[in-house]
């Protein structure tokens, strides 16, 4: 069985404040350090990445951005390139948050075309993907999320999905206090890396690290973990607690 390395993101939305982003970043630098059987990627403010990246160089952290704009200059006011994040020490970046797809309304051939960016730049693209209350209602979670995942990938080569992690994030669980069943998450976990075998190979379906999110705290993390399709997770709300988000890496690891 292929040994896949657990992944943790802390996705810390649009909050903290400079002081206590940092304070929270130095905690979560020795968290991971104490437990390096797992990848730890932070997502903090775009404001504040160059002061975190300062507390994390020498630790385990990944710094990673909540988004991207896919080109590399110009005219796109308010919007942050893949080059100026580079610069900045950023090496892994979310696209297709529900918050991006469902709020700032980000279409699948946007978000294809930001995956297919990032991967040109030689990020490490965590695709989210997820279906709404709705959708799950009308027992169509895996047309949903199987076509979230083909519209995004569509320019992935085999090569490049080892810069490629999903995060399976029911619309309807991310900050709602509502987690998916961990039988409900595997499900759909199954589904994904199906759907990679069959648009790749059985190699990228077993390498492929798919992580859950959506309310996962130190309460639930360990049950989810223990699915076998369940590579870790992309955390929000808990991510904002150095001890909450310590206690998660340590279910994981
Ligand atoms: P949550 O957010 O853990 O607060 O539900 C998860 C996410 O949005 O990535």
């Amino acid at each position: 069985m292929t040994q896949r390395r657990f992944i943790i993101g802390g996705n810390w939305k649009m909050n903290t404040d400079l002081e206590t982003g940092m304070a929270l970043a130095s905690q979560v630098a020795d968290a991971a350090s104490a437990s390096e059987a797992c990848d730890v990627v932070i997502y903090p403010p775009f404001p504040y990445l160059q002061a975190i990246d300062s507390v994390i160089s020498n630790s385990p952290v990944t710094l990673g951005a909540q988004n991207i704009w896919p080109e590399s200059h110009g005219a796109f006011t308010g919007e942050v390139s893949c080059d100026m994040l580079k610069e900045l020490g950023v090496a892994s970046v979310l696209v297709g948050h529900s918050e991006r797809r469902h709020v700032l309304l980000e279409s699948d051939p946007l978000i294809a075309k930001k995956v297919d960016f990032a991967i040109n730049r030689e990020f490490q693209v965590v695709l989210c993907v997820g279906e709404t209350l709705e959708q799950r209602e009308m027992g169509s979670t895996l047309e949903i999320v199987l076509g979230q995942v083909q519209s995004g990938l569509e320019s992935v080569n085999h090569d490049s999905m080892k810069n490629i992690v999903i995060a399976y994030e029911p619309v309807w669980a991310i900050g709602t206090g509502k987690t998916a069943s961990a039988e409900d998450a595997q499900a759909v976990h199954s589904a994904i890396r199906g759907e990679l075998a069959s648009r790749y190979d059985d190699d990228v379906a077993s390498l492929t690290r798919i992580q859950y999110g959506g309310s996962v705290k130190p309460e639930n993390a360990k049950e989810l973990f223990a699915c076998p399709d369940i590579d870790g997770a992309l955390v929000g709300g808990a991510a904002l607690s150095g001890e909450s988000f310590a206690a998660i890496i340590e279910a994981a690891c």
